[in-house]
This record gives C-alpha cells, structure tokens and sequence, in this order.
C-alpha cells in the first residue's frame, strides 16, 4: 500500500506542480479522470464537448464519445480484430442526462428501485454522460448481461482493454465500492497512463482517485518538497 502510494506520488512529482494543480481541476471538471457516481453526480446540463462518432461497428449510428476515447476505442477493435480476429461491436456510448433518466425510470418500473440501482445510474450519476464510457457487446452477445465476460470476446476485453487507455468498472468483486452488479461490458476511458496503473494495481476507480487525492494532499501538506 504505501509502496503503491509512493508510486502515485512519484508519478504526480514528476508531472511537476503545474500539471498537479491541472490534475485537480480536471478531475473536478471533466478530464479523463473525472469520476461520477451516486455520490459525484455532475449536472443534468453538462455535456461534453467533442463528441464524435467512433469509426467502428456499432448497433446504432447515435453512439458517440468524446474524441480522444472514440480514437481509442477504435484502436482497440482493431487490435482486437489483427490479433484474435474478434469482432467488438459498440453498444451504447455518450448518454445524455434525459437519456439516462428515462433507462433509469424503465428499469425502476421493471425490477424495482433497490434492484434498479445496483444496474443502471440515476441521472446525473452515470459515467456515460461524460462520454468517456462504452458497452460492448460481440457477435450474437450485445445485450448487455454477464455472459459477454464469459465469451472469447470479452475475456480479451478485460484482459486488453488497458493497453487502449480504458479499465473495466465493474468487476463482480467490487460492488461494495461501486454499488453497482458485474458489467464485463462497460469500460470507461482514462488515458493509457492511467489505465495502465488501474489494471496492474486491480483496484476499482472509487480507490485509484482516493489514493490520488490522499497522495496529493499529503504533498501538498509538505509545502510540495520533495
Ligand atoms: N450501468 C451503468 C452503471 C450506468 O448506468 O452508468
Ligand atoms: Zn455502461
């Protein structure tokens, strides 16, 4: 853990004081590290400001993301396709604060507010507001259940997804953190660097920037020497 800490902290130094100061605004306004939950909602009116639509086989052309996630995304498909020969198939990207709150409603009518919530966001609480977020789905599996973690598919997902800047969010392991039920099929976008330190330290989001911040603050309360 502080071997970890220590490694976070090193990696903010070496960003330099100016880019930490960045750092924290983005994750307060929108960066690749903006984190959004139950308890971070973002505002019903924000919406991002270069959404695309990615280059790839999708189930709708209304899915979009934001410019630097869609790039990446196709990169991945490709990899996934040059490597493996699989075939991704994009499911539901950028979701707009309506949007989201009428699945939300739907699922609250079909399986009840308390099951509702361990799936599908409240509005204004969901990463696929930002646009950084995309479900997947593969070849006859792109309704969006737990079996797509189980095909050759998203196997690869989950195992390669970092190497394109995104990390998988919820891990079946970490509903006490998330709140929300395994979704092999949502990955979130946070930038190759980022990513790459989420996957090796297996860690849900939530206690990535927890230790970002802890890590920050404890630099920042040593008057930034280092
Ligand atoms: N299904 C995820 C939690 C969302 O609605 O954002
Ligand atoms: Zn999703």
């Amino acid at each position: 853990m502080i071997l970890r800490m220590m490694s976070l902290l090193v990696a903010l130094l070496s960003l330099g004081q100016a880019a930490i100061v960045r750092y924290e605004s983005e994750m307060n306004l929108g960066g690749y590290l903006f984190l959004v939950n139950r308890e971070r909602p973002i505002s019903a009116d924000y919406v991002p400001p270069d959404l695309v639509r990615p280059d790839v086989k999708s189930t709708s052309d209304a899915v979009l993301m934001r410019h630097d996630a869609a790039r990446a995304l196709e990169k991945m498909f490709l990899a996934a396709k040059e490597e493996e020969n699989y075939t991704l198939i994009a499911v539901s990207g950028y979701r707009s604060y309506a949007t989201q709150s009428s699945i939300f409603s739907r699922k609250v009518s079909n399986v009840g507010r308390k099951n509702a919530l361990l799936y599908v966001a409240p509005p204004g609480c969901s990463e696929h507001q930002l646009g950084l977020a995309m479900d997947l789905g593969a070849r006859r599996n792109t309704s969006l259940e737990a079996s797509f973690g189980d095909t050759d598919e998203g196997k690869w997902v989950a195992q390669n997804c970092w190497r394109f800047g995104f990390i998988l969010r919820y891990r079946d392991e970490w509903t006490p953190v998330t709140g929300y039920a395994y979704e092999p099929w949502h990955v979130r976008y946070v930038g190759e660097e980022h990513a790459a330190r989420i996957f090796e330290a297996d860690i849900p989001f939530e206690t990535y920037i927890a230790q970002i911040r802890e890590a920050m603050f404890a630099y920042l309360v040593q008057g930034g020497e280092r």
